[in-house]
């Protein structure tokens, strides 16, 4: 699989496996399928409850802890610098591992102050709970006040997908050392049914689905596609094996649409 390097070190898989949804036995048989397939990048988050079951799910793999990045997010209520520290170590419980690759804020919070909240992420990093720490539903504006910060963020995790084609946030995360991550990349399904992701698709002799993962991933950005169907698990696996010409790449850039699919009434996307 491609690498997106975050250290000279530490590398994360761009095609990562999203777990919004699956809960109980279907995200434990997922996750394992997943993993077995090739994915080692799972992203989960306190608000789906299901940190055990891919805690258990990595375990059960043979692949090495090391070998998996695991992301898992913090909610929008948990922000205080106590609360974020006390989430962090639950998690890990929960997760029935030693340390998490990446914790994100999951939805800004413009009530609770930024800077207590990273404080409490540094004290996880310090305390080797968390490897690094990133952001999501993220605007510029909001992640102007965290570079002002100071404090290095891997990733800002946002929707994004052909129907929703965020370059503006794109290029300033490029430009900041913030790589993208892309949830919702294929707009839950919606997104397959656009007439020129198909024409490319019959082009290729591919899937809609692979094209928009192929498209996403080779603007560096990484895709969390969730699926509890081992077709499509091993579909979008595939999407790595593809190369797409420029004025294809085109084509899809020039999509346009604003198709936000999540938009919470607490989102601050106004901001
Ligand atoms: N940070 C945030 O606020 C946030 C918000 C939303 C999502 N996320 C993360 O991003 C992940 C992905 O987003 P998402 O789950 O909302 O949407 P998504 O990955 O865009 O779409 C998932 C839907 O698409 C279907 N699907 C998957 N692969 C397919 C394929 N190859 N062909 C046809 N259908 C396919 C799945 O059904 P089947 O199961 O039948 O395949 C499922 O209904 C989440 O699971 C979560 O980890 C984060």
């Amino acid at each position: 699989m491609k690498e997106i390097k975050q250290t000279k070190k530490y590398i994360i898989p761009p095609l990562g496996f999203g777990t919004w949804k699956l809960n109980g036995n279907i995200c434990k048989e997922s996750v394992e399928r997943a993993i077995k397939y090739g994915y080692r990048h799972i992203d989960t988050a306190d608000v789906y409850e299901n940190h055990k079951e891919v805690g258990a799910a990595i375990r059960k793999s043979e692949i090495k802890r090391k070998d998996i990045f695991l992301t898992t997010k913090v909610w929008r209520d948990d922000l205080s610098k106590k609360n974020v520290i006390n989430s962090g170590k639950r998690f890990i419980e929960e997760l029935q591992t030693n340390y998490i690759d990446l914790l994100l804020i999951h939805w800004p919070n413009d009530s609770i102050q930024i800077e207590d909240t990273l404080d409490g992420f540094m004290q996880l990093k310090a305390d080797g709970i968390i490897n690094f720490i990133g952001v999501s539903n993220f605007t510029i504006n909001h992640l102007k006040k965290v570079i002002e910060t100071k404090i290095p963020i891997t990733t800002n995790q946002v929707e994004f997908h052909p129907s929703l084609y965020q370059k503006k946030l794109l290029d300033f995360c490029s430009k900041n050392n913030i790589i993208l991550t892309a949830y919702c990349p294929i707009a839950q399904g919606e997104d397959l049914l656009i007439p020129e992701v198909q024409n490319i698709a019959k082009k290729y002799n591919k899937l809609p689905s692979q094209i928009i993962l192929n498209w996403i991933i080779n603007k560096g950005i990484i895709a969390i596609p969730r699926s509890s169907n081992p077709h499509h698990i091993k579909e979008n696996l595939e999407s790595l094996e593809l190369n797409l010409s420029p004025k294809d790449f085109d084509i899809i850039d020039n999509i346009g649409g604003n198709n936000r699919i999540v938009n919470p009434p607490f989102s601050e996307f106004n901001y």
